[in-house]
């Protein structure tokens, strides 16, 4: 959704190269170029900005009192017309980080070989790993995956990504973005430490495939080599429902052409390359309510029938709404606030998808979301990165649960944009604790603990019992039984006069013996950027995380009426309630000492870090006495540490270009 994409490039990191004509120039991510840290620089940058929303006002009378009746059966679900969505993992929420951002936020090369990976970032994937009792789904790709080539000698300095633009340095243009067999490397180190689980985006074209002018197949063919089983599946068409828009394909290119030409690029691929798993493909990502180019259109052609025998999963793209400012019209952020401020947002959302969810489903496919946030074109400011994000993301991602998506990825962008999840610092800074934690973060944390690790969660939404938009609520059922609820409150009232107590029934049924345990998410107010809680624990402010959870987790215990049969859980304006039913719920919740098995950032450098020896095997030992307990660690361990250890005298060089680099909104 790239309508004003702005690529800023200062000149001084010029180089060419001979693999390109020379109307092209390259961009090299690995500069030698400095910057000092200057912090009049940072305020200025979109990530890092002070705009401080106003909450909408509560409603009133407030609402104080809410009871639900939470069926103690699936079959009593049923008879009250409510049905579960399909199983889900605890992974649910993932990350969908830009292919031309990729180094700055995962790692790159240092040396011919071993790849630096950003310790904090490592840190955001286990705190998931650890709720959700497998690795977190992380996609690279996005716009900047078009027309990107994989250039297998490598480049000069061994960047692992690549810039290509075809104008002069100041011209507004998409680059282009080659990479090396290292990004591979780099992701396979990942999935060794944390267990990430990756999709990858190829260009799609057909005729720079059958010229041989891009090498997509081999692409295909390196990704599943280097990556084995933490390859989920490689995206083939990024939103093509806007191809002509952004003259990607001449005016008159209809969805049967997006048929056709999906069919030729897998047959060259299949063709091509040597491929272990040819269940591979995940399309089509149309993201944008085109008439005519709809999720339902793609399918109306016979796209699933003819690709499902290479498909892994289907794909669908969508934000809210956007901050393009499409004919320099941009929306105010205060005036439309209130959007992510109740259920109306996440309920209407995945209507649109009912029909083709229900026939990938048929087809034996997965649906995912692969792709979102609060707003294309880098977000709001004010409002994508303040706790509003956290409870939408929250609200939507269950509400996709419910209605049988099985993921769904938070997009993370460059510096220049207001909604990412987690931010590197934009300089030389000097040390890994420089990281921001975005509100929208927090959401991924919540939404792991709310479906658990089991692989065997099935979401209901059971809001329409009370129907009032600002307090929507969730049951989570496992073997036909509820174990967790999630309960929301959007109302913005540090007063308490907007606070609710929700009286909990099983619908007569005896409650689970004992006491019930809640864990929250809160901040001061839906405005609020950096004081926001999961479970009492916190990332802090700006440039002031290194990816790890700090101070006591809580978990709060509440005494049920065994004679009336009803919980009372107090829920905060604002704040979401997870609600452990069953003491085996609780059980297999992540453990205060979990909740924290990270990285230690012992050994620091430039805004990123090696991992120290001794603390990766600090880790993997906490790890390995965590829930998880599913990945191979010890197996890994050697030719993990061995392939991160970064040799300090080259962490000179690595310079990540972010300063030089300014990307503006690549979605
Ligand atoms: C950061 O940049 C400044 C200014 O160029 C330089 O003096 C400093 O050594 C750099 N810091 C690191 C850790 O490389
Ligand atoms: C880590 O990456 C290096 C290349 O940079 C590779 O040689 C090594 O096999 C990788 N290790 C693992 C466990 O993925
Ligand atoms: C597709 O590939 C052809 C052949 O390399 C090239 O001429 C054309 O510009 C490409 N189209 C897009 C939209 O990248
Ligand atoms: C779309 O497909 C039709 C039928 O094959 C073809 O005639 C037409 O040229 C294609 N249009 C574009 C823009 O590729
Ligand atoms: C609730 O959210 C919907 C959809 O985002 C929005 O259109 C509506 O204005 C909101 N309602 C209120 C009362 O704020
Ligand atoms: C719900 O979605 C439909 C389109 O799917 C849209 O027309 C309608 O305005 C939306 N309603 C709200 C309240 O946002
Ligand atoms: C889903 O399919 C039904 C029946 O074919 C149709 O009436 C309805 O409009 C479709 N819904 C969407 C959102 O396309
Ligand atoms: C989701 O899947 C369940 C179980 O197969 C089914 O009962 C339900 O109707 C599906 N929901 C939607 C929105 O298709
Ligand atoms: C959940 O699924 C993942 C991936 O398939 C697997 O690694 C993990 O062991 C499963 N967890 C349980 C509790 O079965
Ligand atoms: C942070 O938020 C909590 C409520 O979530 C509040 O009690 C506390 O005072 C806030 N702290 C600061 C420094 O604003
Ligand atoms: C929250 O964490 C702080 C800092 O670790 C601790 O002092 C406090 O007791 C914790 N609050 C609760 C209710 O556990
Ligand atoms: C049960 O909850 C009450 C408060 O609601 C608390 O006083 C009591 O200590 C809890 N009991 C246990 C075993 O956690």
């Amino acid at each position: 959704m790239l309508n004003t994409a702005l690529f800023a490039v200062s000149c001084l990191t010029l180089l060419e190269r001979s693999q390109v004509s020379a109307a092209v120039t390259v961009y090299n991510s690995d500069s030698t170029a400095t910057a000092a840290y200057d912090a009049t620089q940072v305020t200025g940058l979109p990530n890092f900005d002070n705009t401080v929303l106003t909450p909408p006002t509560p409603p009133s009378p407030a609402v104080t009192q809410i009871a639900w009746s939470v069926p103690s059966t699936e079959d009593g679900l049923t008879s009250q017309g409510y049905e579960l969505g399909v199983k889900q993992r605890g992974n649910f929420l993932g990350f969908s980080v830009e292919l031309s951002v990729a180094d700055q936020i995962t790692g790159h090369s240092v040396g011919k070989n071993p790849v630096n990976l950003k310790v904090p970032f490592l840190n955001y994937l286990a705190n998931i790993r650890n709720r959700a009792g497998m690795g977190p789904l992380v996609r690279v790709g996005g716009n900047s995956q078009e027309a990107s080539t994989l250039y297998t000698d490598g480049f000069a300095g061994n960047a692992i990504i690549q810039k290509v633009k075809v104008d002069g340095c100041l011209q507004t243009v998409t680059p282009t973005i080659n990479y090396s067999p290292d990004i591979f490397y780099m992701m396979s180190n990942i999935s060794s430490t944390v267990d990430a689980h990756w999709f990858f985006g190829l260009s799609f074209n057909q005729s720079a495939v059958e010229t041989m002018s891009t090498n997509v197949p081999l692409v295909a063919q390196t990704a599943q080599q280097m990556l084995g089983y933490h390859l989920l599946g490689l995206q083939l068409s990024n939103e093509p429902d806007l191809y002509t828009d952004h003259n990607k394909r001449a005016a008159g290119w209809t969805v049967d052409n997006f048929t056709t030409e999906y069919a030729e690029v897998r047959t060259e691929i299949l063709n091509d390359a040597t491929l272990e798993n040819k269940q591979f493909l995940i399309g089509p990502s149309v993201c944008c309510d085109k008439v005519g180019f709809e999720l339902d259109d793609v399918f109306a052609t016979g796209w699933l029938d003819q690709e499902k025998d290479n498909l892994a999963y289907v794909a669908v793209q969508h934000y809210p709404e956007d901050n393009c400012g499409v004919n320099g019209n941009y929306l105010n952020a205060q005036d439309i606030y209130s959007e992510w401020l109740n259920h109306t947002s996440a309920t209407n959302l995945t209507v649109p998808y009912f029909n083709g969810t229900r026939a990938a489903i048929a087809a034996g496919k997965e649906m995912i979301m692969f792709e979102t946030n609060t707003a294309s074109c880098g977000g709001f400011a004010g409002l994508s990165d303040s706790f509003a994000a956290s409870l939408w993301m929250a609200d939507y991602a269950l509400q996709m649960a419910y209605r049988n998506f099985t993921a769904a990825l938070i997009h993370v962008g460059g510096q220049s944009v207001f909604y990412n999840p987690f931010t590197p610092p934009p300089s030389n800074m000097t040390d890994t604790w420089k990281w921001t934690t975005g509100s929208i973060y927090y959401s991924t944390l919540a939404v792991a603990e709310t479906l658990g690790p089991s692989n065997n969660s099935q979401v209901v939404d059971l809001s329409p019992q009370n129907d009032n938009i600002y307090a929507p609520m969730y049951a989570i059922y496992e073997n036909g039984a509820p174990v967790r609820l999630a309960l929301f409150n959007y109302v913005s009232d540090s007063s308490g006069a907007s606070d609710y107590t929700a009286t909990i029934s099983l619908g007569g049924a005896d409650l689970p013996s004992g006491n019930i345990s809640v864990r929250y998410m809160r901040a001061p107010s839906v405005a609020e950027k950096y004081n926001i809680t999961w479970a009492n624990q916190t990332m802090g402010a700006a440039y002031t995380s290194d990816g790890r959870l700090y101070r006591e987790q809580e978990t709060v215990s509440i005494q049920c009426d065994t004679t009336a049969k009803t919980c009372s859980i107090p829920v905060y304006a604002p704040s979401m309630a997870l609600v452990f039913l069953t003491t085996g719920a609780m059980q297999e919740a992540v453990s205060s000492e979990q909740a924290t098995a990270t990285f230690a950032t012992t050994y620091v450098n430039v805004g990123s870090a090696t991992v120290d020896p001794a603390a990766l095997s600090t880790g993997n030992g906490q790890m390995g006495s965590s829930a998880t307990g599913a990945t191979s660690e010890g197996s890994a361990q050697t030719s993990g540490t061995a392939g991160i250890l970064a040799v300090p005298s080259i962490m000179a060089v690595l310079l990540v270009a972010s300063t030089t680099f300014a990307l503006r909104a690549f979605n």
